[in-house]
């Protein structure tokens, strides 16, 4: 047996149990002619005695024992000495009086520390990642990350949902992102895609009457990466049948829920609250709102419809009314920052007895009065605008605007979880450079009844059955009730500029399947990684994911991805150029 009890257990209790313990060695020190090591496992860290008087060979061997090395130690558990205990281990009380000690696997000196806070880069940590994963805190992560899967599964298993798998070698459905393929060598020239999502096979599985779907599920996009987006990344994916976006809230709220309190012992809000996408964009410039603080948009477009000053007039204008001494460096970096989102500048006024800033000279008394009455600016008060043609510059200057001087004044409160359900996202919007509609969840989602009779006239203002979860400013979840009759999916399909034959080829199974009695149904999909993170209180996802790849999309523990033998690309058919 190689050992009795893991490196976590023993208590006072123990006294006097003759046991083994093997894991790493975390530590040795010497002292009055003794020596303790610090043996380490993922439960915990014992101490053990290396005794000259009591068992010589086992003390002899010490100068041999490097750090993070793997043993094994026998020996008799024994109470510490008065004022010894050490309280923060739950070990702490107890030691192991060695009786015997192996080597299992000696280590050389390691690249990365084993500690806390360590003093590595990202990539050295993610080429070290086996080491990196030895450390508290991603094993705490990881911990995290078990526990709210095997809540979910429990959760759902408890709702007659069950979990199915879904191919990986797949045919292309579109989330928005690139594909990532892969070629078949039996079919040279053919490729497969691997699933942005399990969307179709989902959609599937309800038409094949299986009523409740659920899978933790890896999906694939080839999409640039940030904090909150991994190549790969995990879904907690859902499909009801029988259902109204109401099921799927109360399914959902249920299970964050208890997620929240399983996991972290929080307890959330009763009622997750809701917004319209337009008012999201309207109040906060995104479609995933940090209600954490205030800082709202508010619109100031109509006062300078007519204005002499250019830039505003008949523009779309936001102002955020913040309190705070900004300086000259301050409004120069912040202008920086919203050029960044293709605003083309930013006026930045302050209230003393008056407004004052340099561009209050081109507004009209009016102007002024309007401007602070609608914003309620008060003496000591900023104001910052952005104007533009195209609102959406505008939203997205003064959404993320609104982020910054939050995070800068120190206004967000890390303590809080705010939940939030966007609903109502448009059907459809317009791709400029492509010149078509886009679906802007995708293309098998639903109008809303009442909106099916513009889906002709005026598609852009077609609402549809579509909904995000968001916490905290970051989507979690996404999912819509779908499209069930083949002939309102066929005319989403030529809305979006798809023809029939072209739908057939993408999309035919569906297609076909709704020709053979299909459910009303629907879903959505948790993004596992961006969950876990949260609850984990750390900004990217890669700290909860054992092994991610890094900001520029390498594995670099794997050296992937990396070029193959000429003969596997003969093979496959393809020629390098
Ligand atoms: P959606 O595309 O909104 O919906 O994805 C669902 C959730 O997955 C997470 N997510 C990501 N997490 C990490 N890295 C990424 N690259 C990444 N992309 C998305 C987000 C998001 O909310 N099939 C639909 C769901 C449905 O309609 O039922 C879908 O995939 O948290
Ligand atoms: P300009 O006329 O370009 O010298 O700009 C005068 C002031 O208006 C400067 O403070 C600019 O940052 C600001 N400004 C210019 N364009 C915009 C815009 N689209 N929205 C908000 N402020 C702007």
């Amino acid at each position: 047996m190689y050992r009795t009890h893991t490196c976590g257990e023993l208590r006072k209790d123990d006294a006097g149990k003759n046991v083994t313990l093997a894991g790493w060695l975390q530590s040795k020190r010497l002292h009055g002619g003794l020596i303790f090591l610090d043996i380490r496992d993922r439960y915990g860290i014992t101490q053990a005695v290396l005794d000259p008087h009591h068992h010589k060979a086992s003390y002899d061997l010490a100068p041999q024992l490097k750090h993070e090395s793997v043993i094994q130690v026998k020996g008799i558990v024994r109470l510490r000495k008065e004022g010894m205990a050490y309280e923060k281990l739950e070990t702490g009380s107890i030691e192991v009086l060695a009786d015997g000690l192996t080597i299992l696997s000696s280590a050389d000196v390691l690249p990365l520390e084993v500690k806390d806070e360590i003093n590595a880069t990202e990539d050295q940590r993610l080429k070290y990642r086996y080491l990196d994963l030895r450390r508290k805190p991603l094993q705490n992560n990881i911990l995290l990350r078990h526990k709210v899967v095997k809540f979910a599964r429990d959760y759902l298993d408890n709702r007659h949902f069950i979990e199915i798998e879904t191919p990986i070698l797949s045919k292309s459905t579109p989330e928005g992102a690139r594909d990532y393929l892969v070629p078949s060598r039996v079919h040279p020239g053919q490729f497969f895609a691997l699933p942005q999502s399990p969307q179709q096979y989902k959609q599937l599985l309800m038409v094949a009457g299986f009523d409740r779907y659920f899978q933790v599920v890896r999906c694939f996009r080839d999409e640039d990466l940030r904090a909150d987006r991994q190549p790969e990344f995990t879904q907690i994916d859902m499909e009801m049948s029988f259902i109204e976006q109401e099921d799927i809230f109360a399914v959902c709220e249920g299970m964050v829920r208890g997620i929240f309190k399983h996991a972290v012992g929080q307890d959330i809000t009763p009622t997750i609250p809701r917004m319209t996408y337009k008012e999201a964009m309207d109040r906060f410039g995104t479609d995933r709102p940090d209600t954490r603080f205030g800082l709202e948009l508010i619109d100031v477009s109509d006062i300078f419809a007519n204005t002499s000053f250019n830039v505003f007039k008949n523009a779309s204008i936001k102002a955020i009314r913040v309190t705070g001494d900004f300086s000259r460096k301050d409004y120069d970096e912040l202008t920086a920052f919203v050029k960044v989102y293709e605003a083309k500048g930013l006026v930045w006024l302050k209230k003393t007895d008056m407004l004052e800033g340099s561009v209050v000279k081109f507004f009209s008394e009016q102007e002024q009065v309007q401007l602070i009455k609608r914003t309620g600016i008060l003496k000591g008060e900023n104001l910052f605008m952005v104007a533009d043609h195209d609102p959406k510059i505008v939203y997205a200057a003064q959404g993320n605007l609104r982020l910054e001087l939050g995070r800068r004044l120190g206004l967000i409160d890390e303590s809080k979880h705010n939940f939030l359900w966007v609903i109502d996202f448009p059907l459809l919007d317009y791709d400029k450079e492509e010149k078509r509609y886009v679906a802007v969840h995708h293309p098998f989602t639903s109008p809303k009844k009442e909106d099916i009779a513009l889906l002709e006239k005026s598609p852009l203002s077609v609402r549809a059955n579509a909904y995000d979860l968001v916490l905290n400013g970051t989507e979690i979840a996404g999912g819509s009730i779908r499209i069930h009759d083949a002939a309102l999916q066929q005319q989403m399909f030529s809305l979006l500029g798809i023809e029939k034959e072209e739908a057939y080829k993408k999309f035919g199974m569906l297609l076909e399947a709704f020709t053979f009695g299909a459910p009303p149904h629907g879903g959505i999909a948790f993004g596992l990684d961006r969950l876990v993170a949260i609850l984990a209180k750390t900004p990217s996802i890669r700290e909860v994911i054992a092994f991610p790849k890094n900001k520029s999309c390498n594995a670099l523990m794997e050296g992937a991805p990396s070029s193959v033998d000429e003969k596997q690309i003969d093979e496959l058919r393809i020629k390098m150029i």
